[in-house]
């Protein structure tokens, strides 16, 4: 018993001490002469579907969640946010060259098909990022069409 009460007490001074090192929750400002939804001037309804499915971990437009301010959550958030924008920034696309912007559209098509994107995760607390059959065809959609008419 004693032991198992200097566990718990213990875990809840990590627990304590964790929350001194916060993540940097700061977006770098858009410019929207190079943010895909204003760029390319998508209609209202993809503009929607993107901001709330992707655009958290895919854009300098992050909208952290009340359990990202609790760590170690908040680590995990980060990192999946990091990650996110190392790969795909929607905020910087106009700043992609052809062949980077031809490869994420091509990803983006495959990842929302078999539905790796949005991260299931993700989905569990975004009710709204819980795409319908119909509004992941819509998004594929447009992304087709882009690499059809090479309009990027
Ligand atoms: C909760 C965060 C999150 C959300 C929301 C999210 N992604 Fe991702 N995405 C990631 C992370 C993390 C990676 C990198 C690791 C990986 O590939 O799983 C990634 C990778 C990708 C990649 C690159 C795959 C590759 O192989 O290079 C594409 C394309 C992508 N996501 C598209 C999307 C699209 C489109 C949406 C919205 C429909 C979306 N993502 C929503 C976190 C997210």
């Amino acid at each position: 018993m004693k032991i198992a009460k200097k566990i718990i007490f213990w875990t809840l001074v990590a627990f304590a001490l964790i929350q001194f090192f916060p993540i940097d929750r700061t977006n770098q400002p858009v410019d929207t002469k190079v943010n895909f939804v204003d760029a390319r001037k998508s209609p209202e309804k993809i503009r929607t579907l993107l901001k709330n499915a992707c655009y958290d971990c895919h854009s300098n437009e992050t909208v952290y969640p009340k359990y990202a301010f609790i760590a170690p959550v908040s680590w995990s958030v980060k990192s999946h946010v990091n990650e996110g924008r190392e790969h795909l920034n929607f905020s910087v696309w106009g700043t992609y060259n052809k062949d980077l912007k031809e490869n994420m559209l091509t990803k983006s098509v495959q990842t929302i098909q078999n539905k790796t994107m949005p991260m299931p995760g993700y989905i569990v607390y975004h009710k709204e990022a819980n795409l319908s059959e119909a509004e992941r065809a819509l998004l594929i959609q447009y992304f087709e069409e882009m690499l059809k008419t090479k309009t990027y």
